[in-house]
């Protein structure tokens, strides 16, 4: 039996329908932008990825059977897991495991709408945070030219996969192992910075690194959904200022050494107040965003759906050990118990009441500006006046 990934008239029917999937979803792609997606394959970048079975990751590859079916969900516009917990699907045991997705090839309608803001020319020198399978890099050197583009990940495992896969397409970028904030050739400064990644705050060597004129799209998200992404533009004065795109992103964690994480301790059962807002409020991502705007950068979140309807949520800002649990019972008011100096759920409850007087602003009504020592995220209302958060 002839394999399927050996049909070009088959690969290239795929690329053609993938491209048709993004320019139907909320992305009108470029004609350049079109032109990477119909030349550049997915497969060759993910031989094996995850597939869910309820909490099991399953590895799959195409000699598993089915072949039609995986092949179709190579080039649906799906993220597809290839690690967790630092396991890599080629690497795992045929049964699968559970853990927490630590790479995957990012869903390619979310990756267009990151490349179309960073508007990639010929040429530009172009550094990318976070390889992972190599398939936007792939897409990078289409744009850029390959000898223009560096891209870095943690992981060696996948560094080291990514690279022969990116000559085997025909690109032969710059493949660094190391920590995407902060791991850079000596001196080398770019027209593009893109991470595909999530930080709390931008790394400030990427303000650095950036050339004056400069795009730079970055993933903005704490430990909330609703995950952003900022486009900032660099000035001649140092200083990056843009606005937040339309799209949510929920990318994983860039995690780097400078960053710690944190376990929730247990809220002891005691005194405790009724909500005026449900956690399951935090779903609604038009939202999580902006109240992720009014939460310490310390502050870590839990949830989980228990017995009986019963759904819990709990904030904890290991900097001053407060912990706030949000019991969403069934039927019943949310309760709110705290420990420690401070109730973590009264800042959330007063930033949903600004959020709706304010008319459930969207995220790419936001501007954002970065300075080595200062990010502020600002939204000027209709009425003229200015709100602005610190990040
Ligand atoms: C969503 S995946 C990247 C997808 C990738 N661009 C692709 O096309 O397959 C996120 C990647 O960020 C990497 N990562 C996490 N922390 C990092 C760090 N500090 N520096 C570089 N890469 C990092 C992870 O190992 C993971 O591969």
């Amino acid at each position: 039996m002839t394999n399927i990934l050996d049909d070009e008239q088959r690969i290239l029917a795929s690329c053609v329908s993938l491209t048709q999937q993004i320019d139907r979803g909320s992305v009108v792609l470029s004609s350049r932008l079109a032109a990477a997606f119909l030349n550049v394959p997915r497969h060759p970048f993910v031989p094996v990825f995850y597939r869910r079975d309820g909490e099991r990751f399953i590895p799959w590859s195409s000699t598993d059977g089915a072949p039609e079916a995986w092949l179709a969900a190579v080039y649906a516009d799906d993220s597809l897991i290839t690690e967790v917990d630092d396991v890599h699907a080629e690497d795992a045991p045929s049964q699968g495991l559970t853990g927490i997705p630590t790479s995957s090839s990012t869903a390619p309608s979310l990756m267009a709408d990151m490349l179309d803001a960073l508007d990639v020319n010929e040429g530009d020198e172009v550094y990318e945070a976070g390889t992972g399978t190599g398939y936007n890099a792939a897409i990078l050197s289409f744009l850029a030219g390959d000898k223009h583009v560096t891209t870095v990940d943690r992981s060696e495992t996948l560094t080291a996969k990514a690279q022969p896969r990116l000559a085997a397409t025909g690109f032969d970028p710059h493949v660094i192992h190391g920590d995407g904030a902060r791991d850079f050739p000596a001196d080398a400064t770019y027209d593009r910075i893109i991470a595909t990644a999530s930080v709390r705050r931008i790394p400030p060597e990427w303000l650095t690194r950036l050339r004056p004129g400069g795009i730079m799209v970055v993933p903005i998200k704490g430990t909330l959904a609703g995950g952003m992404v900022a486009r900032l533009t660099k000035s001649p004065d140092g200083t990056a200022t843009g606005h937040i795109l339309h799209t949510p992103a929920a990318f994983m964690p860039l995690r780097s050494g400078s960053q710690t994480s944190a376990q929730t301790p247990v809220v002891p059962d005691g005194p405790s107040r009724e909500a005026t807002l449900s956690a399951r409020a935090l779903d609604d991502w038009t939202f999580s965003f902006f109240a992720q705007l009014h939460m310490p950068s310390g502050v870590v979140r839990t949830y989980g759906q228990y017995d009986e309807g019963l759904h819990v949520t709990t904030l904890y800002d290991f900097t001053d050990g407060s912990t706030t649990r949000i019991d969403d019972a069934h039927g019943g008011p949310p309760t709110v118990t705290s420990t420690g100096p401070r109730d973590l759920w009264q800042p959330i409850e007063a930033a949903h009441q600004l959020w709706l007087r304010l008319n459930r602003p969207r995220r790419e009504w936001f501007t954002i500006e970065a300075t080595p020592t200062e990010q502020v995220v600002r939204y000027t209302a209709p009425d003229g006046r200015v709100h602005r958060w610190q990040l």
